[in-house]
């Protein structure tokens, strides 16, 4: 075993071909005990119930190289409930939450070449997802699923790394109102793909959208959570809705900050028009980490965030650091908070 010869510091977020996937079907209501394929394709008929009527969701964690050589997760057991509830929504059959950790447990063990090296910058994206797999042509869910999880390993999510991105409101919404915005399905990934290529097309990282009832607050980006710091970086806050996804890197950082960092949190309705107010503004996430937010452009009013362009502020910093240093193993973790492989 040696790790892959890859140049890891330059990988962006995109899809490498790693050795295994794992695979568990279900079918005449149960799940089989599932293994470890070397098969990266799949076929079904082109009735299945995901082509027509995109009945699938999905999760994403990532593996960790320590300081000292040890392959981590985090929290991988929150996972394993937010696909539970995702499937619950969609009319799926959940796979059971001892059997999501030890599946990752496997499929990270079986490719513990391509878990990027300690300070690299990289890490191995972990994608559980499950889909309705049988044909049905009349709306109803399916009978029998495909529960699978691929690994790739990536760097940052959005290009040029940790420097701060420019968001923009856009005039489409992810989610409705009492709709899917709170589950990883997939089709709400279907609806950011016309905003979020008009937005890059525009210039922007990422669209900042609001709620889609009232259009005054603040939800969540396609991709992120979104945190606030103000008070002179005493407090953090965080927009609560029913249409946003519960992040859980989010939850970590309001639990760092509330509890390590001695802030105040504030999980809330935020108003669009308090954003002005934010000293800095982070976009949070599996894959996004942390990532500065610099501006908010809408419908050309520009927001400075006073952070500014150049870097991170001060005290997203300083979460960061501390998400990245327990993530990392090189700063104590939480109870329950990493898992090691
Ligand atoms: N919001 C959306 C829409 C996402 O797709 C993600 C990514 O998973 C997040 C937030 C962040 O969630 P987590 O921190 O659990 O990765
Ligand atoms: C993640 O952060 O894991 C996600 O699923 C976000 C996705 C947009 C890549």
């Amino acid at each position: 075993m040696a790790l892959k010869d890859i140049d890891w510091g330059s990988l962006g977020f995109s899809y490498v071909e790693t050795d295994y996937s794992y695979v568990s079907m279900y079918k005449d209501g149960k799940w089989d005990e599932g293994t470890l394929t070397k098969d990266h394709n799949i076929t079904m008929n082109e009735c299945a119930c995901v082509l027509q009527y995109a009945q699938t969701c999905f999760e994403g964690l990532k593996a960790y190289r320590t300081e000292d050589g040890k392959i981590v997760t985090f929290r991988p057991d929150l996972n394993a409930d937010r696909m539970i509830d995702s499937c619950n929504r969609l009319e799926m059959p959940a796979f059971p939450k001892e059997r999501f950790i030890e599946a990752v447990e496997q499929v990270v063990k079986a490719n513990a070449d391509w878990v990027p090296p300690y300070g690299s910058g990289a890490t191995l994206y972990i994608r559980p997802f499950m889909f309705g797999y049988n044909s049905v042509i009349g709306v109803k869910p399916a009978e029998e699923y495909m529960f699978r999880i691929l690994v790739t390993p990536v760097g940052p999510y959005f290009k040029g790394g940790a420097k701060p991105v420019v968001v923009r409101i856009p005039d489409f919404d992810r989610a409705a109102p009492h709709g899917t915005g709170g589950i990883k399905a997939g089709l709400n990934y279907a609806m950011s793909l016309h905003p979020i290529m008009e937005a890059h097309r525009e210039g922007y990282s990422e669209n900042m959208y609001l709620d889609p009832a009232t259009r005054t607050k603040v939800e969540e980006t396609g991709g992120a959570n979104i945190i606030f710091i103000k008070d002179g970086g005493k407090t953090l806050v965080t927009p609560k809705s029913d249409s946003i996804l519960p992040s859980i890197t989010r939850r970590s950082i309001c639990y760092i900050a509330e509890h390590i960092l001695g802030m105040n949190v504030e999980h809330r309705a935020v108003m669009f028009d308090e954003v002005k107010e934010a000293e800095e503004m982070g976009l949070c996430g599996t894959a996004a980490v942390i990532s500065p937010v610099g501006q908010i452009h809408d419908h050309g009013n520009v927001i400075n965030i006073p952070s500014g362009m150049d870097g991170m502020g001060p005290t997203i910093k300083k979460l960061y650091d501390t998400l990245t240093g327990i993530q990392m193993g090189h700063l104590e973790a939480p109870e329950g908070w990493i898992h090691e492989i």
